[in-house]
């Protein structure tokens, strides 16, 4: 890993996740809701760029970007085209789908390579329930158009609920399969400012024993490098990979991951909301490139792992 910053814990920083809008045409029901930050104080395209260079220079290879919903921004397209001008090795965008059949060509085109697409299930009550809109045809449709313009590989993000969804995995698979796409399980993460705060309490499953039944299926296993030991699982023509942020210090110890928050502060966890760096002022404030990129590395330096290991 030549030319690529590390942390204090030897974790080297290979990709950045910039939130551009904390606003969202759905109103999930685990969601965290950090902040609100209107529309006009959003980061501009042209500051989205100034950032990215910096990640870019400091040896991050993979930007993600996500919301909110990134795809309410209507500057969107052009986002996606300043930031692809940088040469990363993989741009990618974690959208709700609702209007991704309207934008999918023009992201590709503009330079995206793939997107993660939430979606808990295939049911239009549960969908209801979990997202309080009744979107579920608009985001099928805007998955099977980032089949079809080649947004490859697309990934489902399902957030695994007890007394939920939990048994709609196996459709849900199958459903993935059919359309090439991947299926990636998260565990469900205790989030404080969601309208049910005992929700997360109250639906939480673990994993565990999903991942001896995916273990006992699996033709081949395969835990990624850098990628907090997310697990992938080879079943027949499928592949399903699992995320457990929670009680899992594997996840914090191969962590790659910087962060930008919708109100443009360097954020070093996913998980902590402490050590975070101001960073969108400078910006606008005309500070120098050098200067800038000593804001990152002071990012890179706050990174403490939220679960540590014993
Ligand atoms: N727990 C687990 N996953 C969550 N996401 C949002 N909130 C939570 C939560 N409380 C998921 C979204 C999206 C991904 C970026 O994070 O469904 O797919």
């Amino acid at each position: 890993l030549k030319n690529v910053v590390k942390d204090k814990y030897e974790r080297p920083i290979l990709s950045l996740r910039i939130t551009i809008t904390n606003r969202c045409n759905e109103n999930c029901i685990y969601c965290h809701h950090d902040g609100m930050v209107s529309s006009k104080d959003e980061m501009t395209p042209d500051e989205l760029y100034k950032i990215s260079k910096i990640a870019r220079k400091i040896g991050v290879k993979r930007m993600r970007l996500s919301g909110g919903d990134p795809l309410v921004r209507k500057d969107i397209v052009e986002i996606v085209e300043k930031i692809a001008s940088l040469d990363f090795n993989d741009i990618s965008l974690t959208t709700n789908g609702v209007l991704l059949e309207k934008y999918a060509k023009g992201l590709k085109d503009a330079g995206l390579d793939r997107v993660n697409v939430s979606l808990d299930t295939l049911n239009r009550d549960t969908y209801k329930y979990v997202t309080n809109m009744d979107y579920l045809n608009e985001a099928k449709s805007g998955i099977l158009k980032a089949v079809e313009v080649g947004l490859y590989p697309v990934k489902i993000n399902m957030v695994i609920m007890k007394d939920v969804n939990v048994h709609e995995i196996k459709d849900m698979f199958e459903f993935c399969k059919e359309h090439g796409i991947i299926l990636q399980l998260i565990e469900l993460i205790e989030s404080e400012n969601c309208e049910d705060d005992k929700f997360s309490a109250e639906h939480h499953y673990s994993l565990d024993s999903l991942e001896k039944k995916l273990t006992d299926m699996a033709d081949k296993v395969h835990e990624r490098k850098f990628m907090q030991g997310r697990k992938k699982y080879y079943i027949g023509e499928g592949e399903i990979e699992i995320v457990r942020p929670v009680d899992n210090a594997k996840f914090c110890a191969s962590c790659s991951r910087l962060r930008i928050t919708p109100d443009g502060k360097i954020k070093p966890c996913l998980l902590r909301n402490d050590n975070l760096v101001e960073l969108i002022s400078h910006i606008r404030n005309g500070k120098s490139e050098e200067e800038l990129e000593e804001l990152f590395i002071n990012g890179i330096n706050n990174r403490e792992p939220f679960n540590k290991e014993d």
